[in-house]
Parts: C-alpha cells; sequence; structure tokens
C-alpha cells in the first residue's frame, strides 16, 4: 500500500504577481509587484514609485494567466491535478487596497477562474496575497508600518472569504510571511526611509501583518468552519557549517528567524526567544491591548511552505551567497542550479521534520521546484531531464518523511507549474515550469504553451499516487 494517503493534494503552484498579468485590465489597481522592475542573477529588481515609462515590468503581463486562464486549467487537468495553488491579486478586488467599493469586475474574475477549476474536479488552494499588496496602501500607510493595512487586509479577506466560501476551501493568509525580515521591499512593499531603524521598521510591520493573519484565520473560521487556512512559510532550513558549538548557535539563529513568524501563526504567541530579542534589541513594538488574544484565537490549521534548498550558517566571518530570499553559506557537498541554489533532496525531508517535530500540524509544500534555462527544440519539444530528476529526489524523501518517520503531509505543488516570472531576479529565463511559455526576458514572444518532457512524467506520478517515480 502506497504511503501517500488517496486523497493527497497533487498538483502545481503559482501566483498572481508573476503569472497573471493583466495588470491594468478589469479595473484592476497597481500592485508592489507591478512596481518591481526586471532584474538578473546578479542585478536586482528595482523596485519604482509607481510605474515610470521607459522602464520593464515584467509581472503587467507575466505569462498572462488572465486571458489564457481556460487554456492553461485544461492543461492542468491534462496532468491530473487535484489541486492548483495560485493567489488572488489584492487590487484586482480593492484597486487602492482601502476603497469602500469592492471591484466586482475583479471578483467576477476569480469566480470564473475557480468554476474553470471545479468543473475538473480540481481544489483551489488559495493564497490571500502573494508579495503583492495595492501599490495605494504603500503611498497611503507606508504598507504595513501602519496598522491601517491590518483593517484594509481584514476587510478584503472577509470579501474573498465569504465570496468563495463554497468555491475554495484551503486558504493561506501571506505568501512566505517570514521573508519580510529580509526584503520588507518585496514582500508587502515597505520602504525603510532614511534615519529609520531598520529592525524597528521590519519587526513592528511583521507584528501587523501576524495580527492581520490571526484576525483573517479567526473570520474565516467563521464564515465556514470548514475553511483549512494555513500559514506559508519560506524554508530553508539551515545547516551548521561544522560541528564547532558556535556554528551551531549560528544555524540555531537562521532557523529562529524563520520559526519567529511559524511560532506565532502556528502557537498563537510570540516565543520566549522572541520577547527577548525585542528586549535586548531595544525594539518597541507597538501592540493594541487586545492582539495577545487575538494571536490566540487566529492560529492555523495547517502549514504551508515552499522549499528549494537548504541553508548553511557559520560563526566565521565568511562572503555569504543570496539564497532564496536570504543569504547564506555555501555548501560544498551540494551541486548548484545555475541560479547557485543547492540542490538538497534529503534537506527537504530534514526540513518536513523540523517542522511535524515542532508544531504536529499537518503539512503543505505549496512550493518546490527548479528553475533551470530550458531550450525549446525545433521539433517543438522540451526536454527538461534535470527537472524530472530534481523532483523525483525531492519526492522520494518526502515519501521517507511520511514512510520512516511519521510526517503528516497533505499534498504538493510543484512551483511554476507553468513557465512564469521569477520573483528574485524577474526573468523568464530562469523557468520552474512544466508547460513552457513563448516568452523572453525583454517580454518579446507570443505566450504559446508547449508541454515540456516533464508535464509528461508529473501526469504519470500523480496518476499512480507517487508510485511511479
Ligand atoms: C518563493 C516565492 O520564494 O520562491 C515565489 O514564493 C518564487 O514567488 C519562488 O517565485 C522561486 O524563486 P525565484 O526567485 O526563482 O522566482
Amino acid at each position: 500500500m502506497s504511503v501517500i494517503p488517496n486523497n493527497f493534494l497533487w498538483g502545481g503552484a503559482a501566483a498572481a504577481n508573476q503569472y497573471e498579468g493583466g495588470y491594468n485590465e478589469g479595473g484592476k489597481g497597481l500592485s508592489v509587484a507591478d512596481c518591481f522592475t526586471a532584474g538578473e542573477k546578479n542585478r536586482r529588481r528595482e523596485y519604482t514609485d509607481g510605474v515610470i515609462e521607459g522602464k520593464y515590468y515584467p509581472s503587467h503581463i507575466a505569462t498572462d494567466f488572465y486571458h489564457n486562464y481556460k487554456e492553461d486549467i485544461k492543461l492542468f487537468a491534462g496532468m491530473g491535478y487535484k489541486c492548483f495553488r495560485t493567489s488572488i491579486a489584492w487590487s484586482r478586488i480593492f484597486p487602492e487596497g482601502d476603497e469602500a467599493e469592492r471591484n466586482e469586475e475583479g471578483l467576477q474574475f476569480y469566480d470564473d477562474v475557480f468554476d474553470e477549476l471545479l468543473k475538473y474536479g480540481i481544489e483551489p488552494v488559495i493564497t490571500i496575497t502573494h508579495y503583492e499588496v495595492p501599490y495605494g496602501l504603500v503611498k497611503k500607510y507606508g504598507s504595513f508600518k501602519s496598522r491601517k493595512t491590518i483593517d484594509c487586509f481584514v476587510r478584503y479577506s472577509e470579501v474573498i472569504f465569504k465570496r468563495y466560501k463554497d468555491k475554495v476551501k484551503y486558504w493561506m493568509t501571506f505568501n512566505e510571511i517570514n521573508t519580510m525580515a529580509h526584503d520588507p521591499a518585496q514582500q508587502t512593499g515597505i520602504r525603510i526611509l532614511e534615519g529609520e531603524n531598520r529592525k524597528q521598521v521590519i519587526y513592528q510591520a511583521a507584528h501587523n501583518m501576524l495580527v492581520a493573519s490571526a484576525k483573517a484565520v479567526k473570520l474565516g473560521h467563521e464564515i465556514n468552519p470548514d475553511f483549512k487556512i494555513g500559514c506559508m512559510i519560506c524554508m530553508p532550513m539551515f545547516y551548521p557549517e561544522t560541528c564547532k558549538p558556535d556554528d551551531q548557535i549560528a544555524a540555531m539563529q537562521a532557523n529562529d528567524e524563520v520559526y519567529f513568524f511559524s511560532d506565532v501563526q502556528c502557537r498563537g504567541y510570540y516565543s520566549a526567544k522572541a520577547k527577548r530579542m525585542f528586549v535586548k534589541e531595544e525594539l518597541h513594538i507597538e501592540m493594541a491591548e487586545e492582539d495577545e488574544q487575538i494571536l490566540r484565537e487566529g492560529s492555523v490549521d495547517y502549514i504551508g511552505f515552499s522549499y528549494y534548498m537548504s541553508g548553511v550558517s557559520t560563526s566565521r566571518e565568511v562572503e555569504t551567497v543570496q539564497g532564496n530570499m536570504m543569504k547564506m553559506v555555501k555548501n560544498p557537498y551540494l551541486v548548484e542550479s545555475e541560479w547557485g541554489w543547492g540542490i538538497d533532496p534529503v534537506g527537504f525531508r530534514f526540513c518536513l521534520n523540523c517542522l511535524y517535530d515542532r508544531y504536529q500540524l499537518p503539512l503543505f509544500c505549496v512550493e518546490n521546484g527548479f528553475g533551470a534555462h530550458d531550450e525549446l527544440t525545433s521539433d517543438g519539444k522540451v526536454h527538461d531531464p534535470y527537472r524530472i530528476d530534481y523532483y523525483r529526489q525531492h519526492i522520494e524523501e518526502m515519501k521517507k518523511a511520511m514512510d520512516i518517520d511519521g510526517v503528516d503531509i497533505i499534498g504538493f505543488t510543484a512551483w511554476g507549474c507553468i513557465d512564469l516570472i521569477s520573483a528574485g531576479s524577474g526573468e523568464m529565463k530562469k523557468r520552474y515550469g512544466m508547460i513552457h511559455v513563448d516568452r523572453d526576458n525583454e517580454g518579446n514572444g507570443n505566450l504559446k504553451r508547449t508541454i515540456k518532457d516533464s508535464y509528461y512524467w508529473y501526469k504519470k506520478v500523480i496518476a499512480t499516487n507517487g508510485e511511479d517515480l
């Protein structure tokens, strides 16, 4: 008998800001992601104040799910998806983030998308916001620097929970909430102004986001008690560079930056360590009287997380490299992707164990995947054996975590199941998809969809419930 239960949620994952496009159509307002230009592996994306003429913003069209959703969902169904994870673009529902009226055209778009998914028996798994706070809220309130944005988020959540309560059961509040500690601009559009204390700004906004998340969880459960609402964290577990005790502490501290967020969302309160950090760093986090209770009442039902790579931490002074959203020491035992991300399937099992041991909540791997250059051959094929290898090894380790370690995992969604733009670099050429999209780094291409070899492989994996890898 397979170790994977029959109701396991196999599927794919994407996000509005990297896939949907239609950035100014159907009444949509500007989001933070719409103000990020394209970068490259070693050139950061620029975060501009609004959209500046003459600059190229890859999210504006992205790979155009907005106009192709029927064709794309049919392709997902062809792989046998049980679920599809994406996000709702907040500024499609509230263009500025805080208006009195919701945008009906935006709501209707997601009704159409969810109906199309449900037609094929595909369960929508929805992130409430994935790096796409309405830019209006950045201009007015500095995004989550202000508690006003908590109210806007809760109102937006209420609107979508009520509207889709019979279509969507699985939700997550903030994508990779812990990346706040590393990149507050990309996460929620926060700019640290001259003279501001970076840590103070980050952790005040983080507190506001945690309160917003807890309020949404509580409200969601009231609207539909069957809802399953998760957090979503970016999970590169950090190994110590050596068995030197100081390296162990360095790794522990790197992991604590992740746990800072997941502890609150899973347990409903700040850890003693987090509270000490506020004191030691002299951070003065404004909390309302009711916040403790809100956090307690709004803990999550499951842990959504992304896993691409592991990290290494050391007590030495040493140059770090950019991994997924955070910096880390190079791991000499791992082969790297072209973007320098260490490939570590065993680390995936380790990660699953760390999370499950700590919280005993069901886990949902909502992002795992391999970014690579793909070549469309003249006979219209894409051979991507490296991607198949990556997935095969990671799914094998996931099965060990279930079978040997007893970890409760409810689903697995392959990131960027169709080519989309990279969040980190804004590139198109860093492709994750099992479906190729004809578009390049400069925005050229006819957006034609072509099935890659990995598509057929994943179809077989799903059909055999993970038996035939
Ligand atoms: C995760 C994000 O951090 O990693 C995704 O949730 C992102 O939005 C993915 O696309 C892969 O990162 P990148 O930078 O290769 O797109």
